[in-house]
């Protein structure tokens, strides 16, 4: 980014929550980082900083282990809020006390609000918060006083005001804190004193300037359009920067969606008025894909073949020194591995931003801070397509990974209309606003069914329909009866090659939500 941009930073002392706790400062209006110990004091110096957000965390402040938070944190005159274990660190560092309680105070739990000021402004009387926490803080550092107490905890909230140093044994992130927002809005607005007006508007204008001061006059920006949100704002704020010079590539591999193309032509060539490629490699990567059955070795080939094509394309824009991409803000986050990682390859993912650094470009990344909420509050304030806008994840291997077996052009077909017809009856039916993914899978097997008067022996297809936050986790979901009765219905009257339809009811883990 261009200019500096007064905000909070939130370091990660180890918990699930550090990009909640970041999205809801957004959510509140405020720009923040979120950085591990070992870069916080540094960025915190870089930073045009208004205060800090210290985590929640697994360890215990006095186990050996525990994160190296470097106290020169508390004395840089800006407010600071510590979260669970971030206020037993707080506490402890300023002089406190801090004491395994032998229970564990777990889950909803009614506190008692004894100061409603500051941080619990407008808060007062007993609110439920979410409580994680084995060890609590037992003596008040000097200066802090009391704003709150539960049953089981006599500092469940906790300030010093003339310092501006808070800390909460609960989770305010966790939407299961009813007044959570409340108080990280009071925070970053009241206690911090930043303005709220990090917003869509606001994104745009930062991002095309930065866009423009790194481009310059005449540089041009190559980027590679997948059909995604991403890449999409990420082409509507470069083309904003710097029109004709950015040139888009959308490369058809054979693999994707009924429409899909149709789409992106419309949109960035048609009704934006892009300088838009589209590469016609059907014919390649499926002649590449010929005779392969094995799951992992179709991914290899086809991020490989995207790669080489891209490759290709780019070589034609002599001019372009620049790649644009949509990476965003958790790809980017250092994350602490408190537990230690799992390494075993699941599945090796591909999507369009993984192009390799010997195309000796350089990199143009406007989503580079971004969330994926405020890339879609970006992308609806753009006026990209809702098709686009609204459009369920779909993987970088495209439908190969739902053909199980060979990926022929008559398998890539038949799939095509029967996730076509899947898609379109759960969307009349309103079914998707709470889904994540719904799609059909082709199944490698046959079966023996009858049409009219004759034996059919075809091939049989999965309804796959789930519900999930981050695709993380998922749960398989029942779509309501009549929907899947007609979807059957259609697929197998409709759809020459399928006369089964069958349902996946597997959650994730121990499932994944793709196939393969
Ligand atoms: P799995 O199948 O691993 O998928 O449970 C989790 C989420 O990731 C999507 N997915 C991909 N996305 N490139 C992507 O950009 C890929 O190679 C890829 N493989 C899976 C999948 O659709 C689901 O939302």
């Amino acid at each position: 980014m261009s200019e500096q941009l007064r905000g909070l930073l939130v370091v990660d002392l180890g918990t699930q929550y550090a990009q909640l706790i970041a999205r809801r400062v957004r959510e509140a209006g405020a720009w923040c980082e979120i950085h591990p110990p070992r870069t916080a004091l540094e960025a915190a110096r870089r930073m045009d900083l208004a205060g800090i957000i210290l985590s929640g965390g697994p360890a215990s402040v006095y186990a050996e282990g525990a994160p190296e938070v470097p106290s020169e944190l508390l004395e840089l005159g800006v407010p600071v809020l510590g979260i669970c274990y971030g206020m037993q660190w707080m506490s402890q560092t300023l002089g406190g006390t801090v004491e395994g309680s032998g229970e564990r105070e777990f889950g909803h739990t009614s506190i008692e609000v004894d100061q409603a000021s500051e941080v619990f402004d407008g808060i007062d009387g007993r609110t439920v918060v979410w409580m994680s926490h084995g060890d609590k803080v037992t003596k008040l550092p000097a200066g802090f006083q009391v704003y709150a107490h539960s049953d089981s905890c006599a500092f469940a909230a906790i300030g010093d005001p003339s310092r501006r140093f808070f800390g909460v044994q609960f989770h305010p992130e966790v939407s299961h804190s009813v007044r959570g927002q409340e108080l990280l809005s009071n925070f970053v607005l009241d206690v911090c004193g930043l303005p709220g007006d990090w917003n869509a508007g606001n994104i745009v204008d930062r991002e095309v300037q930065a866009v423009k001061d790194l481009v310059g006059e005449t540089g041009e920006v190559i980027l590679g359009l997948s059909g995604g949100v991403d890449s999409a704002v990420a082409a509507l704020i470069v083309h904003r920067a710097i029109g004709d010079r950015l040139k888009c590539i959308f490369v058809d591999n054979g693999l994707l969606r009924k429409g899909e193309r149709e789409v992106v032509e419309e949109h960035f060539a048609e009704h934006i008025g892009m300088d838009l490629t589209t590469v016609d490699a059907r014919a390649r990567f499926l002649g590449e894909l010929a005779g392969c059955t094995d799951p992992e070795r179709k991914r290899k080939i086809i991020g490989k073949e995207f790669v080489e094509v891209f490759r290709e394309e780019a070589q034609r824009f002599t001019n372009a020194k620049f790649l644009g991409q949509g990476t965003l803000y958790p790809d980017v986050i250092e994350s602490v591995a408190v537990h230690g990682g799992n390494t075993a390859t699941i599945k090796s993912h591909h999507n369009v931003g993984g192009l390799p650094e010997d195309l000796d470009l350089e990199l143009v990344e406007p989503l580079r801070e971004l969330f994926k909420d405020e890339v879609r509050r970006v992308g609806a304030h753009m006026g990209l397509d809702e098709r686009i806008l609204l459009r369920q994840p779909f993987p970088g291997p495209g439908l190969a990974v739902r053909i199980l077996g060979e990926v022929t052009e008559e398998r890539c077909d038949i799939l095509r209309e029967a996730d076509a017809i899947v898609r379109h009856e759960v969307e009349k039916a309103g079914c998707h606003r709470d889904l994540w993914q719904y799609f059909a899978v082709l199944l490698p097997t046959k079966s023996v069914g009858v049409m009219g008067d004759a034996r059919t022996y075809e091939d049989a297809c999965a309804i796959r329909a789930v519900s999930s936050q981050d695709g993380m986790t998922a749960d398989w979901t029942y779509l309501p009866h009549d929907v899947l009765r007609t979807i059957s219905n259609r697929i197998i009257n409709e759809v020459r090659g399928i006369n089964r339809v069958v349902l996946d009811i597997s959650s994730k883990p121990p499932a994944t939500i793709e196939w393969e």
